[in-house]
């Protein structure tokens, strides 16, 4: 169907990633990893043509698949709907509802690395109408009940069997972002948490760049303004850091 097979060029992002890998031989500090990451919104359907969703691009989920895999690390990136393309160097599966993400997530393991970037709905329909729903003329709205989905983040944070070894997770918050932020480092057993001032006036959703503190359990370290690639290489750089503390590297 000329999507693939012999002559045809390969895609420009995996051009690069390979001449990166060949200009940097020594800068492959994850390899040996197993990176898992989520990115995107999930979609929570209501009926057949109607769902719940968010502004989610998956810009950021995505530059840290790719800076992981640049790093040498296998990386299987479990994305929801976005229209971005899949990074080069990663796995990437793609889901639709915070279920199917969590399935896809369970089904990767064992990690050595979780880094959860997904803006996964908090709440799915209690249930999706096989029909789409009407209006029925008298101005009465139907209830739509909502229920809770899983936490994907915190499954992987308090896995009694195959926890990676380090789990890190978002916090996208528009105020109080440091106290948020320490809150979910405990509730959801993760070991960072980065996280992101989401208000309107900061065109993180969706937008380039992005402006981080890194959370942990020994303090915050507040990082400037930069691009979402640049948050990507710089968290790669710090897991890097932290595998050669722990004498883990490769
Ligand atoms: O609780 P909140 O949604 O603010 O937490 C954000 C962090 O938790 C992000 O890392 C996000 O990917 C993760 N998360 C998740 N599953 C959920 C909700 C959030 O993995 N259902």
């Amino acid at each position: 169907g000329g999507e693939a097979g012999l002559g045809r060029m390969a895609e420009p992002l995996e051009i690069v990633a390979a001449a990166e890998a060949i200009l940097k031989p020594g800068a492959r500090p994850l390899a040996g990893h197993h990176v898992l990451v989520t990115s995107g919104p999930t979609h929570e359907p209501i009926d057949p043509v109607r769902y719940i969703a968010n502004r989610s691009s998956g810009k950021q989920g995505h530059a840290i698949a790719a800076a992981a895999a640049s790093a040498g690390a296998r990386v299987t990136l479990v994305s929801g709907p976005v229209t971005i393309a899949d990074p080069a160097g990663a796995t990437t599966v793609h889901v639709e509802t915070a279920r199917q993400m969590l399935e896809a997530v369970e089904a990767a393991l064992p990690a050595d690395i979780a880094i959860m970037a997904a803006a996964v709905a908090d709440w799915r329909a209690a249930e999706e109408s096989d029909a789409k729903l009407k209006k029925d003329g008298t101005g009465t709205v139907a209830p739509l009940p909502l229920v809770q989905n899983p936490d994907i983040l915190a499954t992987l944070g308090r896995h009694h069997t195959l926890r990676p070894d380090l789990v890190i997770g978002f916090a996208a918050e528009t105020n109080d972002l440091k106290a948020h932020a320490e809150a979910k480092l405990r509730s959801k057993g993760a070991d960072w948490i980065l996280a992101n001032d989401v208000s309107p006036e900061t065109g993180v959703m969706g937008g380039d760049d992005n402006t981080i503190h890194l959370v942990t359990t020994s303090g915050v370290e507040a990082w400037p303004k930069m691009t979402k690639t640049e948050v990507a290489a710089r968290l790669v750089e710090r897991i890097a850091d932290r595998l050669g503390k722990s004498g883990s590297g490769a």
